[in-house]
């Protein structure tokens, strides 16, 4: 009979995993448990606090569902989703930055050039970009889907006064890596603050703002792909992402312009914003 002990438990517990066949997937157990233990040793873990946190994780997977994952939520406000990017990050590539709960596969394709405005009230934008290697060279075979929230801070999920697919598309980049795409200026929002996540911010006292952002996610053949997004320099919520996606190369600069052979060809007003996106994507590891 093996006597379990403060002392021994760690090792035992690890030892219990050792038969794990994927060498990666042991690993990570392996760490896991070690460091589960540790928090719990470190902070001398009560009975009564193991309940709390065992109840906590029972509201997330009671409010989470096909449309929505609390988990995943509670992942990007500790901000393990920015720490996993992160790691993720190659020199002289674009950064990544998180995912977040509204993009769904299958996003109408559209061709570069192309104007996502429609019946969109908002100020009316151009985004112009190029995908290159980390060597500035084009990347043609380059794709990209793009989504982004209304100007009421909504996207089209959660609110039925969009049409489906509202402010979303894919796109194919021309021969020379670059691609345009007409759309309007996205709107600061609050995360969802209605399941446990949200008492996590309030007790806290933390604020549930994003700020205003597009998301963009590239893929090229022989290239890493790259989830990322593009935020507004004039943003008030900047520093105080709830979330944590935002890094200073991100950042773009909304510039007023107005050439009238451009705003007849995108279908933009006279006077319009332009944000310049260059992305660079690392080889394959
Ligand atoms: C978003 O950017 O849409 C988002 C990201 C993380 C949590 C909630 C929303
Ligand atoms: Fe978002």
């Amino acid at each position: 009979m093996k006597n379990i002990t403060r002392d021994n438990l760690t090792d035992t517990v690890k030892s219990s995993f050792a038969q794990i066949d994927d060498e990666r997937l042991r690993h990570l157990v392996n760490r896991l448990t070690h460091h589960l233990h540790a928090f719990a040793h470190e902070t001398q873990l009560t009975h009564e606090e193991w309940r709390e946190g065992i109840a906590f994780l029972h509201r997330a997977a009671e409010i989470s569902s096909p449309s929505r994952s609390e988990f995943t939520l509670m992942s990007d406000v500790l901000g393990l989703s920015s720490l996993v990017d992160l790691l993720a990050a190659r020199p002289g590539a674009t950064e990544g930055s998180v995912l977040g709960p509204f993009h769904t596969r299958g996003s109408p394709w559209m061709d570069s050039g192309s104007s996502l405005i429609g019946a969109n009230a908002g100020e009316a934008v151009l985004i112009r970009g190029q995908v290159t290697d980390v060597n500035g060279q084009p990347l043609r075979e380059a794709s990209l889907d793009f989504w982004q929230n209304a100007d009421n801070g909504m996207y089209w999920q959660m609110d039925d006064s969009q049409p489906q697919d509202n402010l979303r598309c894919q796109i194919k980049v021309q021969a020379d890596g670059r691609f345009e795409l007409a759309t309007i200026r996205p709107q600061p929002y609050l995360v969802p603050t209605d399941g446990p996540v949200g008492e996590l911010l309030r007790v806290s006292h933390r604020d549930a703002w994003r700020p205003a952002h597009f998301h963009i996610t590239v893929k090229a053949p022989g290239h890493r792909s790259l989830i990322t997004e593009v935020f507004d320099e004039s943003d008030p919520w900047l520093d105080k992402d709830a979330v944590f996606g935002v890094r200073a190369s991100l950042v773009c600069h909304y510039q007023t312009e107005s050439d009238p052979a451009t705003a007849a060809r995108m279908g933009l007003p006279a006077q319009y914003k332009a944000i310049d996106l260059p992305i660079r994507l690392a080889p394959q590891d």
